[in-house]
């Protein structure tokens, strides 16, 4: 999608070498898998953990490490970034900052977090417009205040074409959120482009469960209320453990929630991988399994790292479990996820598991 000058440090060959399984699985969309480092990270910590060496401060200083990752991954900077645990939590912030009244434009089909946090807000008459997702930069007018979508559909894979939405939404004055799940890892992604991107990392990035990332445009972030605000929004946390009165970080900072500590300590070198790798690399590498998958069902090539099909009966995706395959069904159709770890071998055995019938 962008063409980023590469500045990698790893390769991918490299990369690939620091999983530890990973044949079969093809199920990155719904659960990535950690590296070596990750697995080392968090049995450390669950160790110093156990023998009472935990540190509140020390994990502080492992999320702002991972905080500067991942700004450098998504070419933003720290200040514009906030950190989260749950998509639905995050767009939440946003749908609570939407004036009363006000028109969200969402595709039909995308993730129910990026969906029922803005149908929650019905009660402020907040409306919202679901339309198919090719024709999400044409729905656009000068009523809509939001025009929120993934980049990456979690259920068929599809990309969204981002350029047309946010030239849309620049002609008409429509704000943009991208949630970025499904893309960051396996693509280059620019988060600078979006007023504000949510990203939960623990699929393509690999990191645990409950680290997300909210980034957001100044412009943008003086439209929200920090409805989330806990100590962690403070603009000295250690000195805004207790009220009553409220003073809150002047950057991005001020959307926090407290972290999940011992996840942050597997995101850390999770980030850091993908962070130095070449992620247009990386997208041509699962791209091309996609695209041969396609090859092997008789179905377009498609140029994406998610690919799904009609599967209604769970046939399918029975036969792919039988095989051994860790696979998905999402919204009536098998779904299959190919990422660094995987190869042709993989797509080999999703072919013959299908013929097997
Ligand atoms: C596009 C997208 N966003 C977010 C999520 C996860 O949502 P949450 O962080 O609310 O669990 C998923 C999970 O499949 C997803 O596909």
């Amino acid at each position: 999608m962008i063409a980023y000058t590469s500045t990698s440090t790893v390769t991918l060959a490299e990369a690939r070498t620091r999983y530890t399984s990973g044949r079969g699985y093809l199920a990155a969309c719904t659960l990535g898998l950690p590296t070596i480092e990750t697995i080392a990270a968090m049995r450390a910590d669950t160790e110093a953990w156990a023998g009472g060496q935990a540190c509140a401060s020390r994990y502080g200083e492992v999320v702002e490490r991972v905080r500067v990752g991942y700004a450098d991954l998504v070419n933003v900077t720290p200040h514009s970034v906030a950190i989260g645990s749950q998509t639905s939590v995050m767009a939440g912030l946003v749908a609570a900052s939407i004036p009363d009244g006000a028109e969200v434009v969402l595709p039909r089909g995308d993730f129910s977090s990026m969906v029922f946090p803005f149908l929650a807000q019905a009660h402020r008459g907040v409306t919202v417009r679901q339309v198919d997702l090719a024709d999400l930069a044409t729905s656009l007018t000068a009523n809509t205040w939001l025009v929120a979508f993934s980049l990456v559909q979690s259920a068929t894979g599809t990309l969204a074409d981002s350029d047309a939405i946010r030239a849309a939404a620049r002609a008409t004055g429509t704000f943009t959120l991208c949630d970025t799940t499904q893309a960051t890892g396996w693509m280059p992604v620019d988060a600078s482009l979006f007023d504000a991107t949510i990203c939960h990392s623990y699929k393509w990035l690999g990191a645990p469960r409950g680290v997300g990332f909210f980034t957001v445009a100044e412009t943008f972030a003086a439209q929200l209320h920090p409805i989330n605000a806990g100590w962690y929004a403070g603009d000295d946390l250690w000195a805004s453990c207790y009220g009553p009165a409220m003073a809150l970080a002047s950057d991005a900072r001020r959307f926090d929630v407290s972290p999940a500590w011992p996840a942050w300590v597997g995101a850390e070198p999770a980030i850091d991988l993908f962070r130095r790798l070449d992620l247009a690399e990386v997208a041509t590498h699962n791209v091309a399994l996609g695209d041969a998958l396609c090859d092997g069902l008789d179905l377009p090539r498609l140029g994406q790292a998610i690919i799904s099909w009609p599967d209604a009966g769970g046939r399918d995706l029975a036969r792919l479990t039988a095989a051994g395959i860790t696979a998905s069904g999402r919204a009536g159709r098998a779904r299959v996820a190919f990422h660094l770890w995987n190869d042709r071998d993989d797509v080999d055995a999703v072919l013959d598991a299908l013929r097997r019938g």
